[in-house]
Order: structure tokens, then sequence, then C-alpha cells
């Protein structure tokens, strides 16, 4: 396993096509989950030599909290249906790598499944549905699990269709057509992990939600949650249930950028949602530059979408994200080798960005900025 696309093909054998197609995939055309990669190969680095780069140090802190690297894992919805308790060995995973671990509200093992899981304190992303009450019993559920910072997922108020998940008919758990058995049949380690995990449906809803308890049911109202008139305002909703760290994950717009800022939040994400909302959207590198400098040093910057590599990731701080966080990468390691394939996804971007870094010439990522890029 030498790169990211290692861990990919393998994952690419290992796990049935739709939830390997449901990771992978983004909505409508996919042209903005094309460019969020292309737009970052365009980016070149600038070339050092005779520097003393000895001295290596890619720690840091984000949101006030210590990182042995600009680097975190990004929410991902369906995590445990890519491998068995999915959630649990990634959020093991980054604890060792002394990263910070996010929960999607859209998980499978439940916020207490990870709780129990790990000592270092995680953080937990919502979505704020239609039922505030359910919400609200969300948020009090992350607090009792001590997380450390919620990260409001605010660019996904209604769902970009994924053509793929609609051809592959992707239900929790899978719908049981004749494809699709053939399909995991031909999967069994990855069957036992399922099998063997703790949860088959999304942990975080089910058992949660009145009158709810069968999954078809429980599938309808997430599809009916996501609530379409969430504004600015409700933040303030947020703020006074969470007096916490806030993280606002999905600003790709300069104007949207200031507003993010005046919440008084921790950090924003510069993040079009890996390409799976707005299909035509300006990649989420090109917009990065832009947001950081309108925002300065008023919020932290954070950045997904693309990165498959150390040499992404600098690229990325360069152009003024202090934090990356990562989603497919991790998840290509989760399904070729469970929570070893995510320390394997981790240690690579991590040898990648060290050796770059010493290749530009800088020894801390303090020194990274856009002095690292070579320009035509
Ligand atoms: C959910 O957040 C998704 O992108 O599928």
């Amino acid at each position: 396993m030498t790169c990211i696309e290692d861990l990919r093909r393998r994952a690419r054998r290992r796990v049935p096509t739709m939830f390997f197609d449901y990771a992978e995939g983004g909505s409508y055309e996919e042209t903005t989950l094309r460019a969020n990669r292309t737009d970052l190969d365009r980016i070149k680095l600038r070339q050092r030599v005779l520097v003393d780069v000895s001295r290596r140090d890619l720690g840091n802190t984000i949101i006030g909290e210590k990182a042995a690297l600009p680097l975190a894992l990004a929410p991902i919805g369906l995590c445990g249906m890519q491998w068995g308790d999915g959630e649990i060995l990634a959020s093991r995973a980054a604890q060792a790598a002394g990263i910070p671990f996010c929960l999607s509200t859209m998980s499978i093992c439940a916020i207490e499944d990870v709780a129990a899981a790990v000592d270092r304190p995680f953080w937990f992303q919502l979505y704020v549905m239609k039922d505030r009450g359910f919400s609200r019993a969300l948020v009090e559920r992350a607090a009792a699990a001590k997380c450390s910072a919620l990260v409001l997922t605010i660019d996904l108020q209604v769902l970009g269709q994924r053509h793929r998940d609609v051809r592959n008919g992707m239900t929790v758990p899978p719908e049981w057509r004749f494809a699709n058995i053939a399909n995991i049949a031909m999967r069994p380690a990855w069957a036992l992990s399922v099998l063997a995990g703790k949860r088959k449906t999304f942990g975080n809803l089910a058992g949660h939600v009145r009158g709810m308890e069968d999954v078809n049911s429980l599938a309808q109202w997430i599809s009916g949650q996501f609530d379409p008139s969430l504004t600015w305002k409700d933040l303030e909703w947020i703020r006074a249930l969470w007096p916490g760290k806030l993280v606002i994950k999905g600003v790709l717009d300069v104007d949207d950028a200031k507003l993010a800022a005046r919440t008084g939040a921790s950090a924003l994400v510069v993040s079009n949602h890996g390409g799976r909302q707005l299909d035509g959207a300006p990649s989420s590198i090109s917009a990065l530059p832009k947001v950081a400098d309108a925002v300065g040093s008023d919020i932290e910057v954070m950045f997904d979408g693309g990165i498959r590599s150390g040499q992404d990731v600098l690229r990325a701080l360069a152009l003024g994200a202090r934090t990356c966080l990562i989603g497919r990468a991790y998840l290509y390691g989760l399904g070729a080798g469970g929570e070893a394939g995510v320390a394997k996804a981790i240690e690579l971007i991590r040898n990648e960005f060290d050796v770059s870094m010493a290749l530009c010439g800088v020894n801390s990522i303090r020194e990274i900025g856009p002095q690292v890029l070579a320009w035509d």
C-alpha cells in the first residue's frame, strides 16, 4: 500500500458496489466532484534546495486542541456500511494518530458507541432536522458524550441527487435485490464484518424517534426531515443549546464566509460537500483563498474536497487553510483494511506531507504560505 489509490483499489474489491459508489460518487454529472481533484492537481509546489530541514514539526492546534497533524477525519454518513463498526474503527485510528475524528449524524454506530470506544474527545456533526426536539436531543447526547466540538453542516438543506445511489437502489440495510445479493456474496469479509458489527442501521436515530422503529420508515423519515427553511437565524438557537466550540461546515462563497465569521464559531469548513450537493459549484480549492482572505484571522479556516495526499494538504495550507479534513481518503483505508487501513491512510498522508514540506524547504506548518507554491 504505497498511496491512497492503492487503498482505493483494494476497497473497491472488498466493499459492495452500492456502498463503495455511495462514498465515491458525487451529485448529478459529477463535474464539481471532478473539479475538486483536477484543480488540486494543477497547483504546483515550489521546490527549494539546501535549506536545513532537519527539525521538521508537523504538529498544530486545531480549534485549541493539540493535533499531531493539520488533519481531521471528516464526518461520513453510513461509515459503518463501508466496514462493520466503521465509526469505532476510524475513531480509534484517529485517536492513535493524534488527530480529531468527527462522527456524522447519519452514522451507523451511535454517539454513545463511539464514546465508549475512545478516550480522546471526538467531534459530532449535526444536521438540523425539522423535528427540532430530536435535534435538541442529539445535541444533548453529544454533550453527554463529552464531544469537544459540534460541526454544523449547512450545505444540505435539500439533497443533491447522486445518480449512482438511485441506480444501485442504495438503502440501509441493503435492499434484497438479486444484483445486491450477488454482489455481497462475493464480498464475504465485508458481510461478516457488518454481521458482527454492533448496528445495521442509523445508530443515532434508531430507537430515538417515536413510532419509527422499523428501518424503512426511518429511511423515509430521514428524507423528509432535512429542513429547507433553515437560516442563519437558527444558528442562535444552536448557540443557546451548545455553548461549546462550533464549526460551520459547507461554506464556498465569500459573503457566506463573512456571515459565518460573525457567528462566533471557532471555525468554518470551506467545502462543497465533496462534490455531492451543488453540481456546477466551483471546486473547493478554488474557493479557499478567497474565503481565507475574506475572513482573515476572525475564524479558523478548515478545508475539505479532494485531499488524497500529503502534497494536497500542503497545497491547501499554502492557500490559507489551517486544517484539512479527509473523507474518501480514509474511507478507502477502512474498506481496504478496517482500523489498520484507516491508520495506513493517515500514515501515508502524514509521510507525504512531511517529505513534501522538506522538499519545499519548510520545517513547521507555521512557515507554510503562498511562498511554497510555484506560480507560472
Ligand atoms: C451525506 O452527508 C452525504 O453526502 O451523503
